[in-house]
């Protein structure tokens, strides 16, 4: 970095590459140096006595989880790329995935950060603290930032006892009304024992069978929509049985299920999240989709959806709006396929027409444009649209302070600044 710095050659900072907002992806220019982190991969200490873990950036994230998995204790952040994506890279995005009703994003896992500046200095803010009043929280700036301000190169984690047991359950419901009332009862009844509530539309499930044969989709009709439930139980396995099963049951008397399976055993468990984990890939498979990635407040997400779904058929007809996400967090993944038979390049033509249209509709209902992915070049110009002028100002006089000459992952998060204006941002 110090190199760089001094030849000015913006630096583009990539871990794993399996962002999806091009946050690691250099421009066209051929003039950006692409930074791997891939080498920066030990795992410096588990200490359990104080629950934490200091890893570099390139460890990858499913390394972490085996390590912790080993000392007795659990990093909880967990997203269908984690056997390939790092670290540093989950920092950078504060990424979220499918535990942050329980035990939140990246960012509140993170106790102390190691970070190069831009000018090749190394800040060590390794030291692992749970409280630490002295002044401006600099790792949150850098949490989130998609590598625009600092290279994180490793970082001090928080760890959590090991549950004793793990259930999981797919129900299939009416709808999301009947989602979010289970959900409501589900953190009454489990309390910190939810940690997983995600949802698949119906629109997913043929998807599967599709490109997944090999997987076994458990009901016999496709419901409007399913929730995949998982209980983390400190207790026991039968407790943790017993428990998921009253709230199974509730679910079916209170006519919000009308089906549901709870997995038999470990394998069986895999089985039900490989259904929720392939999503992503199925949809690729498929073909041409247009992806979104949203954040609501849950109760909104019904109305969100049935008004985005209204207005995505009114702008083209057929097109297969086929979501599915972290409803337990407020996330949707509100993607829309390409209608049937249709030519995939008149239909991505008018992708940022459909962005406007479904984001106008998230800030109508209160919410956020990128909820986990970040906004790397994707989302980049569309957010000038929603953020506030001044919120604006206040991101860009960081990067001033922090990257004065614009080295860090240029044209990233912020527009650069040479194209400020033409974006009009004040
Ligand atoms: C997921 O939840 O599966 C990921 O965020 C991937 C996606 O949105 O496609
Ligand atoms: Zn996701």
């Amino acid at each position: 970095m110090r190199l760089a710095h001094h030849w000015r050659v913006p630096v583009v900072p990539q871990g794993g590459n399996t962002g999806m907002s091009g946050g690691a992806t250099p421009d066209g220019s051929g003039r950006q140096l692409v930074l791997s982190t891939r080498r920066l991969n030990r795992i410096r200490r588990i200490d359990t006595a104080n629950d934490t873990a200091e890893v570099e950036a390139g460890v990858v994230l499913q390394a972490l989880q085996e390590a912790a998995q080993v000392a007795q204790r659990l990093f909880p952040l967990s997203l269908a790329a984690e056997g390939s994506c790092t670290l540093g890279g989950n920092l950078a995005t504060n990424a979220g995935g499918t535990a942050v009703l329980r035990y939140g994003n990246a960012r509140d896992l993170t106790l102390g950060l190691e970070v190069v500046t831009p000018s090749g200095e190394v800040w060590s803010g390794m030291r692992g603290l749970r409280k630490d009043n002295t002044g401006y929280d600099l790792k949150q700036l850098y949490i989130g930032s998609e590598g625009t301000l600092g290279i994180i190169t490793a970082a001090a984690l928080k760890l959590f006892p090991l549950p004793k047991a793990r259930r999981t359950a797919l129900m299939a419901l009416s709808g999301l009304v009947a989602a979010v009332a289970l959900l409501e009862h589900a953190r009454g009844e489990l309390g910190a024992g939810l940690t997983a509530f995600e949802v698949i539309s119906a629109r997913c499930v043929p998807l599967l069978a599709r490109h997944f044969p090999a997987l076994r989709w458990p009901f016999a009709q496709t419901a409007p929509v399913t929730v995949l439930l998982e209980l983390s139980d400190y207790e026991n396995d039968a407790h943790a049985r017993n428990v998921l099963d009253r709230v199974l049951e509730h679910a079916l008397e209170a006519g919000l299920a009308v089906d549901g399976v709870v997995g038999e055993s470990v394998a069986h468990s895999r089985a039900l999240w490989a259904l929720r984990e392939s999503l992503s890939e199925a949809q690729a498979l498929e073909g041409v989709h247009v992806k979104h990635d949203i954040a609501l407040p849950t109760s909104a997400i019904p109305a969100f959806v049935a008004a985005a779904e209204d207005s995505v058929e009114r702008f083209a007809p057929g097109a297969r709006p086929a979501w599915f996400g972290h409803l337990g967090d407020g996330n949707l993944h509100f993607n829309v396929l390409a209608p049937m038979a249709s030519d995939p390049d008149r239909f991505v033509a008018r992708q940022s027409e459909l962005n406007r249209l479904v984001h106008d509709q998230v800030a109508a209902f209160g919410g956020s444009i990128s909820a986990e992915h970040g906004l790397g070049q994707l989302r980049r110009d569309e957010n000038v649209r929603y953020k506030h002028p001044l919120e604006l100002r206040m991101m860009q006089a960081v990067k001033e302070a922090l990257d004065p000459l614009e080295l860090l992952n240029p044209g990233k998060l912020l527009p650069a600044r040479e194209s400020q204006e033409a974006l009009h941002i004040p």
